[in-house]
């Protein structure tokens, strides 16, 4: 069986709920405490022991690229000043044995085409999707979410996707999956459908941006025709899978964070910055002052 060894991050949205600050930077860069949001992606895929990184990107998205490379003026400043500790925290971003990998999704036709603009850097081998929006942690001092996923994928052998219940109003905003228990946080997926009206919805199983796939999708991805919002959608390319290959959906162990929303951004910072070791004890204690 092949290990996942590749995971795809399609990073060429616009962000506009974000803007202005996204006018000139990309959404994904956008900070979570004092790391960018595509960092934590990236850690979490690395965590699970992926060492491929490849980045579907477009225009205005160079900072994302530089921030996964050397910083070479940054760097040998920090070397002659002997700022030991802040050097290794810069160099650390990119270990010595990941490899980064870059492609550019010319058009914004939709996250399933995004994925499949990185068909040929999986080399043609199960590989993971991380939508960075998706701030996801583990259960504290658990296995982070795409870890449990690829242990999953390992045990199964077929595409693993995460799944959390969401309220009936806001079915609208995910793909949707239904299906049937087989083991603890499992569901065999009989139908998945992109952002159905709620009267429309098979369940209130939402899909939340993490996603193990077999190669084959691709196949299913190219031969679509456009789904909801005229897009060429990834939930529509596991549609077609289910007719040749079974598709677990697995209810993760911790948190999501819609960091594609403010509320959900907000929410992610002040509780990441609660557990930060630097600043976490002061900040829990202004909190505690506000008068709200
Ligand atoms: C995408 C997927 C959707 C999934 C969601 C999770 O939608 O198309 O199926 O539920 O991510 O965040 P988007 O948020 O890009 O509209």
């Amino acid at each position: 069986m092949h290990k996942v060894k590749t995971a795809v991050f399609p990073v060429a949205g616009l962000g506009t709920r974000f803007l202005p600050a996204t006018k000139a930077a990309p959404k994904e860069m956008l900070p979570v405490v004092d790391k960018p949001l595509i960092q934590y992606a990236v850690e979490e895929a690395y965590a699970a022991g992926i060492r491929h990184m490849v980045f579907v990107t477009g225009r205005n998205k160079r900072a994302i690229e530089d921030h996964f490379d050397t910083a070479y003026e940054l760097e040998t400043e920090l070397a002659q000043s002997g700022k030991q500790a802040l050097l290794d925290l810069v160099r650390s971003v990119q270990p010595d044995d990941m490899l980064c990998s870059y492609v550019r999704q010319p058009r914004a036709l939709g996250l399933g085409h995004a994925v499949l603009c990185a068909e040929h850097l999986t080399e043609s081998a199960p590989f993971a999707v991380l939508l960075a929006d998706d701030l996801m942690l583990g259960p504290p001092g658990g296995q982070p979410v795409l870890a449990q996923m690829v242990e999953q994928f390992e045990r199964l052998g077929n595409s693993v996707i995460a799944v959390q219940e969401v309220p009936l109003d806001h079915v609208r905003r995910y793909g949707i999956v239904a299906g049937t228990p087989n083991g603890e946080r499992l569901l065999k997926v009989s139908q998945i459908v992109e952002k159905p009206a709620p009267e429309k919805a098979p369940s209130r199983m939402a899909v939340a941006g993490r996603y193990v796939l077999t190669p084959a999708v691709f196949e299913q991805i190219r031969c679509q025709p456009r789904g909801a919002g005229g897009e060429i959608q990834l939930t529509d390319g596991i549609a077609g899978l289910l007719a040749s290959e079974a598709v677990h959906a697995y209810q993760y162990a911790g948190r999501r964070y819609d960091c594609g929303s403010k509320e959900g951004f907000l929410e992610a910072t002040v509780d990441i910055a609660l557990s930060h070791p630097e600043v976490g004890l002061r900040f829990r204690d202004y909190l505690k002052m506000l008068k709200l």
